[in-house]
């Protein structure tokens, strides 16, 4: 049976370790609840109208310490309620709330007002289910609440259940609110378009509502669901800060909201635009999981805390790895794309394998082109058989030669599309989104499957399993290459179609966590003509993403710094390609290329049939440099040295890792003005007193540089590069390595 991933289910892995943290506290005289987990305490309570109430979140409190009973806000004057001002963990829609609800619905008579008091609550592991309730009508809602004992990352969602005699709609349901109390804060968000995504900005927080979302049916290029609220001014390493990011894949929302005390809220959840799920009598709906956490070492702490948590408890992991803490570090893998868009064939590809063998690569991966009359992106989404002419044996001969390589195998598909020039489409026009007789909206000549409908679920889930089955793959790079159009399902009756927003969503879950079933050592990429689907909803079923179609390497330097406030480098693939570049004509060496990849998981995704042989020995020396120092990279902790945004001259990033016994360091130059030489760069959580020998990967240090010195030397003093290192997009790197037996 196909399996949905639920909160429970989360708290069930066996790898989320328990470290030193007190349980959950219920205070029964004065309704408090208490959660601490690391460094954070999250405290709320039942205030004397019913309502859950907000208390603190922020830096740990101490053990002995006691809050309060809650006390609603005061109103101001006669225009803001005192249920409007006071923060509440979950709020209905009704009684004078002018805020963001989180809950709002309309009743099959009519009556639009709903009022939200506690009942009653549980213990669970590592947090509460606290039940509320409607205080006329038996609308339930469980708040489910759940700390990580070790980063003090809060998982939070809400079960909606109708227990009245008929259906209720559901117009706007969130995971989560958050408050924080007036302050000067600073909110940084992530923005993009396609080949430009992740773009970090930063503005002060003013009154009034700022919305982050996706109207589009998934994530988006746009904005990606994750924010970080800092107090006062922005700074990587320094003061306190409170983020978060939403396990949602389909369309979402957040708002940040500075109410008229000056208050802050972040609600987030299911997006309420053209949203409606009729909740039959009896049924229940399950929000997506809403994460936050807390840090004082700024956004540098922030991000460090939230890689750890993803690592250790989002990201899924293949039959082999099942046991371990980490997931393992991605293959570095050879990607066709660029080479050959869709001229893919089986005497090409095999040529191109023996290239890749050749460097190093650990995965080769067929890209589009291979299925149906695919020539071009005209045909062929949704004829999921291999295409005869292309590939006369099938894939077998392929793949075979790959693996006597020693590479494994990894091929691409895009199983929620369909091209209407293609037999599927011909069989099944009503299998596309679409409203009936109206005109259907084609984005690069394909549509939309809808996956809310079964047979599609089940024609999706046959063919991936069909493929996997009938070919050694260990790899699928799982794309999706445009956003909704005309969201119809007629197959239901019209109350129900807005359905589709969640159930679309929930079937590619269930699809995914089928298949990874079924084949538990197959790994997958999220993919949406780049970073379009990355959030901690497909995380929990997908290996790694692709962060962007712009591969540029000048470009990836402030995507890779936008995307690591958010996700860590682990997940982030990183292609070397071609120069001068196809997006911006730029030319860089392959040395700048090789580095400016080398900070995520590597890949090499250029037509490597026509490197030069220095080309090749470069690149060769480099995956080999690469794999010796991947985990430190992709699973370290991450130090933003110096930041590229806002045209810096110079950035650079240095990873570390966790036992401190190693370090990479990246250095890039932009364009050298004026003779500026690159700063020297003070490291970061070394350990003091151990020796650590510096090892240059490519590069020099400064002349006098000593091979060998203290953690305090490298930390204090700092690193200074070699004066000769100067010119447009230049690049350095350096290991640090702790002497044996230190
Ligand atoms: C969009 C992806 O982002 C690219 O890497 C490539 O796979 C193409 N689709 C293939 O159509």
């Amino acid at each position: 049976m196909l399996k949905a991933f639920t909160l429970s289910a989360l708290l069930a892995l066996p790898c989320l370790a328990l470290a030193q943290s007190p349980a959950p506290h219920f205070d029964q005289d004065k309704k408090v609840f208490r959660l601490d987990g690391g460094n954070v305490s999250y405290l709320f309570g039942v205030n004397s109208r019913g309502e859950l109430q907000q208390l603190y979140w922020g830096a740990r409190l101490g053990a002995t310490d006691t809050m309060a009973a809650a006390t609603p806000m005061p109103e101001w004057a006669s225009f803001d309620s005192s249920v409007t001002t006071t923060p509440q963990e979950y709020s209905g829609w009704g009684a004078g709330l002018y805020v963001e609800p989180a809950l709002k619905v309309t009743f099959a008579d009519g009556t639009r007002d709903l009022v939200l008091h506690y009942q009653s609550h549980t213990l669970v592991e590592n947090g509460f289910d606290v039940l509320l309730k409607d205080v006329g009508r038996p609308i339930f809602v469980t708040l489910h609440y759940s700390i990580d004992p070790t980063s003090g990352i809060l998982a939070r969602s809400a079960t909606i259940a109708n227990r009245e005699a008929q259906p209720v709609m559901i117009e706007q349901a969130a995971a989560a609110a958050w408050a924080l109390p007036a302050a000067h804060y600073t909110l940084n968000y992530l923005t993009g378009r396609w080949a430009g995504e992740w773009n970090l900005t930063q503005e002060p927080i003013h009154p009034g509502e700022r919305v982050l979302e996706s109207r589009r049916g998934s994530t988006g290029h746009q904005a990606n669901p994750w924010f970080a609220i800092q107090a006062g001014d922005p700074s990587e390493d320094r003061g306190e800060v409170w983020f978060g990011a939403l396990g949602w894949s389909g369309s979402w929302r957040m708002t940040i909201e500075q109410d008229q005390l000056d208050q802050v809220r972040v609600t987030g959840g299911f997006n309420p635009f053209d949203f409606g799920y009729l909740l039959h009598a009896g049924e229940k709906l399950e929000t997506p999981i809403f994460y936050v956490g807390y840090s004082a070492q700024g956004l540098g702490g922030a991000s460090r805390l939230l890689h750890r948590f993803e690592l250790e408890h989002i990201l899924p992991r293949t039959a082999a790895t099942a046991s371990q803490p980490l997931p393992k570090p991605r293959p570095v893998i050879y990607n066709s794309w660029e080479a050959t868009e869709f001229k893919v064939d089986e005497a090409g590809q095999m040529a191109l394998a023996e290239k890749a063998a050749a460097l190093g690569i650990d995965r080769f991966v067929m890209d589009d082109g291979w299925f149906g009359q695919r020539k071009d992106d005209h045909a062929g989404l949704g004829d999921w058989y291999v295409n005869p002419q292309k590939f006369p044996h099938g894939l077998k001969p392929l793949i075979d030669k790959v693996h006597s390589l020693h590479m494994d195998f990894g091929l691409w598909v895009e199983p929620e599309m369909v091209n209407p020039d293609s037999d599927l489409y011909r069989k099944h026009p009503e299998w596309a989104l679409n409203f009936p007789g109206r005109p259907r909206s084609e984005a690069r000549n394909q549509l939309v499957l809808n996956l809310a409908r079964p047979d599609v679920r089940a024609y999706v889930l046959g063919f991936l399993d069909k493929i996997l089955k009938d070919n050694d793959i260990s790899f699928l790079k799982w794309d999706y290459n445009r956003n909704w159009s005309e969201p119809g399902w007629d197959q239901v009756p019209p109350p129900e179609q807005k359905r589709v927003y969640v159930e679309y969503t929930r079937n590619l879950y269930a699809i995914l966590t089928e298949l990874r079933h079924r084949h538990p050592n197959v790994e997958i990429e999220s993919c949406s003509g780049g970073g379009g689907r990355v959030d901690l909803g497909i995380l929990r079923y997908t290996d790694e993403v692709w962060p962007s179609d712009n591969t540029d390497p000048f470009d990836r330097l402030t995507q890779q710094d936008g995307f690591t406030y958010a996700y860590p480098p682990q997940i982030m693939m990183a292609w070397v390609t071609d120069s001068p570049h196809w997006l911006n004509r730029r030319s860089t060496s392959l040395t700048y290329r090789m580095l400016s990849s080398m900070q995520g998981s590597l890949g090499i995704g250029a037509n490597i049939a026509l490197w030069t042989p220095e080309e090749t020995e470069l690149a060769r020396r480099l995956i080999a440099a690469y794999h010796a120092v991947q985990p430190t990279i992709v699973q370290g902790d991450l130090y933003r040295l110096i930041s590229p945004r806002d045209g810096s001259e110079f950035s650079a990033t240095q990873s570390v890792k966790t036992d401190k016994s190693q370090a990479v360091v990246f250095a890039f130059i932009h364009s050298t003005q004026k003779g500026h030489t690159f700063p020297r760069l003070k490291l970061q959580a070394l350990d003091p007193a151990a020796e650590y020998t510096l090892t240059p990967i490519e590069g020099q240090a400064r002349e006098g540089t000593p091979k060998t010195a203290s953690g305090a030397w490298w930390m204090n003093y700092g690193l200074d590069l070699d004066g000769g290192f100067r010119g447009d997009f230049q690049a350095a790197a350096f290991r640090l390595d702790r002497n044996q037996g230190q």
